[in-house]
């Protein structure tokens, strides 16, 4: 292992004390802030205090500041009645934004895309809305959301795509589709550093991965993608990119419960993707800590720094699952290991 410099999250917040959590009494409208650590798998709060609400999440850091993207899940957990599988979901309600300076103290930004009251649309309450991701299109200055878009019974099996001016919204959805006319599960989207994106999905019933190569305006498939995994049922991909070569973290499928993680390695966005193997380590390493993963982030000013970042799904009281955050470290041997640690700290 590299030598480790463990640093608790850099609070850019001068007023406040490292990783403040803050409850704001309603009655003097004051607030009251004391420093917290950010434990894995315990409520996280906002800076108004309330619980971070943001499922299989994504992240975007953009002019100095991080945004995260997710589920935002209010109200009961429904298993309805002619479910022959474990297909719990909550009402759509849309998805929700944060923003943070340092990766630790989060604003409530609000819904960056709502739900929709016409039932028979996308986003109408009793559909589904999985995995929003959100990217910045340098050349159109759009911010792009791709989420996975669902009904009820998760036959639809399409991706959902919305732009908006602001990395905050409103966003605008422009509708869903299968890309490349296939179908497109738990998802992702990465840009390169040469500025084309790419989405991976799940697809063929969660067989295999597809990577679509996306247009220049990141809204639609160019009609390139490649096969990946095949067979393999590899879901939950998160993908980031050192020294030129790209990684995905990938988790097995098994609906919400955990299972053990995977990390592929390619030279070429489209592959081949050679698999590394699972990178957790320490205790429950083969469940993936008991959680799945939703998105690896670059941490500014930091080299060989990259976030890892897990939903510790509650299946059958989805608003209370919680999150596993994990830095990736990097292996004698230059592979990838995201070793267990009980509280968030950027080594
Ligand atoms: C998981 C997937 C989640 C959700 C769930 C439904 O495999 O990663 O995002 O779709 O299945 O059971």
């Amino acid at each position: 292992m590299k030598p480790v410099i463990a640093l608790i999250i850099l609070s850019a917040a001068a007023s406040l004390p490292v990783g403040a959590q803050c409850c704001k009494n309603p009655e003097t409208a004051t607030c009251t802030c004391r420093a917290t650590a950010m434990i894995q798998g315990e409520q996280w709060l906002d800076t108004d205090g309330n619980p971070i609400n943001a499922h299989g999440a994504g992240m975007l850091f953009h002019n100095g500041k991080y945004y995260l993207y997710g589920e935002y899940k209010v109200g009961e957990t429904i298993l309805p009645d002619w479910a022959t599988w474990e297909c719990y979901r909550t009402d759509v309600t849309g998805v929700s934004c944060y923003s943070s300076t340092d990766l630790q103290n989060w604003k409530f930004e609000g819904l960056a895309l709502k739900a929709h009251e016409d039932p028979e649309h996308d986003l109408h309450a009793s559909k589904v809305l999985e995995r929003p991701k959100v990217v910045y299109n340098a050349a159109t200055g759009k911010f792009v959301m791709w989420a996975h878009v669902e009904s009820a019974d998760y036959s639809k099996a399409a991706a959902g795509v919305a732009v908006s001016d602001s990395p905050t919204g409103p966003f605008e959805y422009l509708g869903s589709f299968r890309p490349n006319n296939a179908m497109s599960r738990d998802q992702t989207i990465f840009v390169d550093d040469d500025g084309k994106a790419y989405q991976f999905a799940s697809s063929e019933n969660n067989a295999t991965m597809y990577i679509n190569e996306l247009s220049d305006d990141y809204l639609r498939p160019t009609g390139k993608f490649t096969r990946n995994f095949i067979g393999e049922s590899r879901e939950a991909p998160a993908v980031f990119k050192r020294n030129g070569r790209y990684y995905v973290l990938t988790s097995g499928c098994s609906g919400w419960d955990p299972n053990q993680a995977q990390i592929a390695v390619a030279d070429n966005i489209m592959g081949p993707w050679t698999l590394i193997g699972d990178p957790c380590t320490g205790p429950d390493a083969d469940k993936t800590f008991y959680a799945q993963s939703t998105y690896v982030q670059p941490v500014q000013g930091k080299t060989d720094c990259y976030l890892a970042m897990f939903d510790r799904w509650n299946k059958t009281d989805l608003k209370n699952s919680r999150y596993v955050w994990l830095p990736i470290v990097w292996t004698d041997d230059d592979k990838p290991s995201i070793p267990w640690n009980d509280k968030v700290e950027i080594r």
